[in-house]
């Protein structure tokens, strides 16, 4: 699995181009693959940018917060998560006006035409840190749903020229622990072991509701893919040798780069020059920009499948025309 210029290839055949249809949701019953398959993704999405790594049950991805590479970019206390969130919303903001502020500012071009290297903040077990947040609090601090919500909303929604992505794994992705404005966003969707019927529903959409997914028992890693396009295929996470040690790998990782925008001041002028420019409209842009994408990927998935399915009648079926008429001749 490699990344390279805002798309990252998961399997033969299969790439997500995640600075054309951005942010991922992971979902599958326990011990599908959806730890490994996040493992998969920090070695190769790390290489590009820079990944953030959130734990709410301290299980597999928290040991990596001890390594070089990683250090201060894994959490697992619910504020601590709060907190990255909220600091993935103000690090698009700064990287918004960092773009705005560069002489080579041009509307509509993306993180990468001013250089930057794109920033993912990947939560594991979402549905754990959902159920830990608090139901009431004072401020807009305060861990609340409601208060995590409305930050992370925008963020979806706009985050995709500014090159921060999310990518969120949970065992179920019903709305009671994923609000659908933050699942409907998320295009890129993988299923890994065993769902529900209802569950693949919830994961790839209503529109998927007659398609039979098929659910293979004891095979790990294995499920669909939907890169953005609304169309699901089958899927086979990276596979992880039984040698390979993930501690060995990931403790030699070197740095991961990253765009630095600590610098960026951001005074109430600015504030409000971002709402102007960054606002309902330039989200209006983005949705009908990722659906026009949507519909030329999912056309191309469509003659691709036509092109392999014409390709093989005709090699079949011509040469044993041929050799079927000149039997009969003989
Ligand atoms: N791509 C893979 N290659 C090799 N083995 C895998 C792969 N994916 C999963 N496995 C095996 O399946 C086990 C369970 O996978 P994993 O921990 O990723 O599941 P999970 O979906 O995160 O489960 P949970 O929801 O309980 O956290 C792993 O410990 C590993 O042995
Ligand atoms: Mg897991």
């Amino acid at each position: 699995m490699n990344a390279e210029s805002g798309k990252v290839k998961l399997m033969n055949g299969v790439v997500w181009e995640y600075d054309e249809l951005p942010h991922m949701l992971i979902t599958g019953g326990t011990g599908g693959g959806k730890t490994y398959f996040i493992y998969a993704l920090i070695a190769s999405l790390g290489i590009e940018g820079r990944v953030h790594i959130a734990d709410p049950k301290k299980a597999d991805l928290a040991d990596l917060g001890n390594f070089k590479a990683f250090k201060g970019l894994v959490v697992s206390d619910k504020k601590e998560i709060f907190e990255q969130m909220q600091e993935a919303v103000e690090l698009m903001d700064k990287r918004f006006l960092y773009m705005k502020k560069q002489k080579i500012y041009t509307i509509g071009k993306n993180y990468r035409y001013y250089g930057m290297k794109p920033e993912f903040f990947i939560v594991d077990e979402w549905a754990a840190f959902i159920s830990v947040l608090d139901k009431y609090g004072r401020d807009e601090n305060a861990c609340t749903e409601e208060n995590l919500y409305s930050s992370i909303s925008p963020l979806v929604l706009k985050a995709r020229q500014a090159g921060v992505f999310f990518i969120l794994a949970t065992q179920k992705a019903g709305t009671d622990v994923i609000r659908s404005a933050i699942r409907d966003n998320l295009m890129c969707k993988v299923s890994l072991g065993r769902l529900s019927e209802q569950g693949y529903i919830m994961t790839f959409g209503d529109e998927q509701k007659n398609k039979s997914f098929i659910n293979k028992y004891g095979v790990k890693g294995r499920g669909y893919i939907d890169v953005g396009a609304g169309v699901p295929q089958e899927f086979y996470s990276p596979l992880v040798e039984k040698g390979f040690d993930f501690v060995e790998h990931f403790s030699n990782m070197p740095s991961m780069p990253y765009t630095d925008v600590s610098d960026v001041e951001m005074t109430e002028e600015d504030k409000e020059l971002l709402n102007d420019v960054y606002g309902d409209q330039f989200i209006e842009e983005e949705q009908e920009k990722i659906s026009m994408l949507q519909g030329e990927r999912r056309e191309q998935i469509r003659k691709d499948k036509d092109g392999k399915a014409e390709k093989l009648l005709s090699d079949v079926s011509y040469s044993d025309q041929l050799k079927n008429y000149y039997r009969e001749l003989s």
